[in-house]
């Protein structure tokens, strides 16, 4: 489904765009397919925030580690480190949990148990360590939080809360942590090719997965 039909040659910059391309489009889809956050109940509005928190709070710090850890390219590592150093020193899961405490949506253990089997997956598949799918995913990821963030607000908005350092942060910083993530995967892509018979977009479908769940609810869990 997430296949990217190019020539043979195409190489280096011709193929960063037409995947960044590609991811682009993936998040505009997952953007339009949001509901009006005025049409949704109370219990629904709470719901989505608290699994985003329960997924973002914990998991985003790891998740670039892991990508840290897997790239092979010495000039993708500072990329991914500044990125880490942003989220350390800005105590970005410190902005997470006011946001959620704000809007009376930090996570149930229902909440964070009905989002249990995408989470793991996404965590399964950076396991495996993949430098150029692991870059991939979190452009992916970043792309999409940003774009996510005036929903995410508006949700809280609905909810009373005013609070916005997290929403108003990741609205803007994140503009330029997709574009180095994906000059980061050029990088990679150069040092670390993938096989050709391997699947780029492994981590980006399991990692969307995630999100429609953060956004729906999930339906293949009964823990909730
Ligand atoms: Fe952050």
């Amino acid at each position: 489904m997430s296949t990217i039909t190019l020539a043979p040659q195409a190489q280096g910059e011709s193929l960063g765009a037409a995947i960044q391309q590609q991811i682009s489009t993936m998040v505009d889809d997952l953007i339009a397919q949001l509901p009006n956050p005025k049409s949704l109940s109370s219990e629904q509005r709470c719901g989505i925030i608290a699994r985003y928190t329960a997924v973002l709070e914990g998991n985003f710090i790891y998740w670039m580690t892991a990508t840290y850890i897997a790239v092979k390219s010495d000039e993708v590592r500072p990329i991914l480190a500044e990125n880490l150093f942003e989220e350390v020193r800005d105590a970005h899961p410190v902005m997470m949990r006011k946001f959620a405490v704000s809007a009376h949506a930090f996570p149930t253990a229902n909440d964070a148990l009905s989002i249990d089997r995408e989470l793991t997956n996404v965590r399964l598949f950076l396991g495996k360590l993949q430098g150029v799918q692991s870059v991939l995913t979190m452009a992916f990821f970043e792309g999409w939080i940003q774009r996510f963030m005036g929903f995410l607000a508006d949700l809280a908005g609905e909810q009373g809360s005013t609070e916005r350092e997290y929403t108003d942060v990741h609205g803007v910083c994140d503009i330029t942590h997709t574009a180095e993530l994906f000059r980061a995967l050029s990088l990679e892509m150069a040092v670390n090719p993938i096989s050709p018979d391997a699947d780029l977009f492994e981590g980006v479908d399991i990692l969307r997965t995630l999100i429609i769940a953060i956004v729906q609810g999930s339906t293949s869990n009964s823990a909730a």
